[in-house]
């Protein structure tokens, strides 16, 4: 598919940095305006030479809406800015919280899509979930899964699961890096330098990866064949069984989700 589009991103902290970055890397036939009130962040974007305004400019009908400001500045955003109302292009809405029927009403419009993506997407390593209004046309449909597979993987899910897409997905890097951080501090308590520590724990994440990518298999399995009965391993993760820690994962997730439900109530 051939793509030639202005694109404008609204918001431009962790993700809408990640989606500008990412959309900038692909190899997308499109051009990107960021809006972004922070001065300090404004200039650094643009003195990548991408064009960054404080206020939304004038869109042309086609242009693509991506909306990355925090939810609690979408209401203000949707009652303050007459240039989004009855946008004809491309919607497409990354916030926690803020449904489809909220946006086509605050918004006056009707393509609208929401996006669940994450920050790896600014090195195509992304995943991002997507939904969209029934009315949202199919070059639409295909415009916005277009985008976020130049980004990384997609996959399409019902609204329903949205928050829990936000726990799993929009902050699925963070547990990640969460228990990546668990292992440097063991590296470094033992006695590695921090390079070391960095490097080790950098390609323990690579290395898992690609063999859950190469196997297809379930996590647990992985997790098996490392864990020699009555070995060092087995060790560790009975520890990890006794204190439940994988209970406390799920239910952190599980908090995540809650969080973002009341996000999209206003809370
Ligand atoms: N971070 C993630 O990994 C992630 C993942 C998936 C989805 N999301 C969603 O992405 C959105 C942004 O999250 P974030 O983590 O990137 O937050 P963030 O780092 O706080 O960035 C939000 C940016 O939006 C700006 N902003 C506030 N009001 C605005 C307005 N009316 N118009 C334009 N820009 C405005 C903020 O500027 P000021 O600082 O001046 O207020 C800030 O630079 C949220 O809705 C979040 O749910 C985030």
């Amino acid at each position: 598919m051939t793509v030639s589009h202005n694109i404008v991103i609204v918001g431009a902290g962790h993700m809408g940095t990640a989606i500008f970055l990412g959309l900038k890397k692909s190899n997308l036939d499109i051009s990107i305006i960021i809006v972004e009130p922070n001065t300090h962040l404004r200039s650094n974007i643009a003195s990548t030479g991408i064009n960054a305004h404080e206020k939304i400019p004038e869109l042309a009908g086609s242009e693509i809406l991506i909306l990355a400001m925090p939810p609690q500045a979408f209401s203000a955003f949707s009652k303050t800015c007459n240039t989004v109302q009855n946008h004809s292009g491309l919607i497409i809405s990354v916030m926690a919280g803020i449904t489809l029927c909220e946006l086509h009403k605050n918004l006056s419009a009707t393509q609208v899509c929401r996006a669940m993506p994450n920050i790896p997407c600014a090195v195509a390593e992304g995943i991002t979930v997507l939904c969209h209004t029934p009315n949202l046309t199919q070059k639409n449909r295909e415009l916005a899964q277009h985008l976020f597979s130049g980004m990384g993987k997609f996959l399409l899910a019902e609204e329903r699961l949205f928050d829990s897409a936000t726990a799993l997905v929009g902050g699925g890097p963070a547990y990640v890096a969460y228990f990546a951080n668990s292992l440097r501090e063991y590296a470094i308590s033992s006695g590695f330098n921090e390079d070391s520590a960095h490097h080790i724990v950098v390609q323990l994440l690579r290395g898992t990866s690609a063999l859950l990518i190469e196997n297809a298999e379930p996590p647990l399995d992985l997790c098996k064949k490392v864990m020699t009965a009555k070995g060092t391993t087995e060790q560790a993760i009975h520890f990890f069984d006794d204190n439940q820690l994988n209970t406390i994962i799920v239910d952190g997730l599980k908090q995540a989700s809650k969080r973002a439900k009341l996000l999209g109530e206003g809370s």
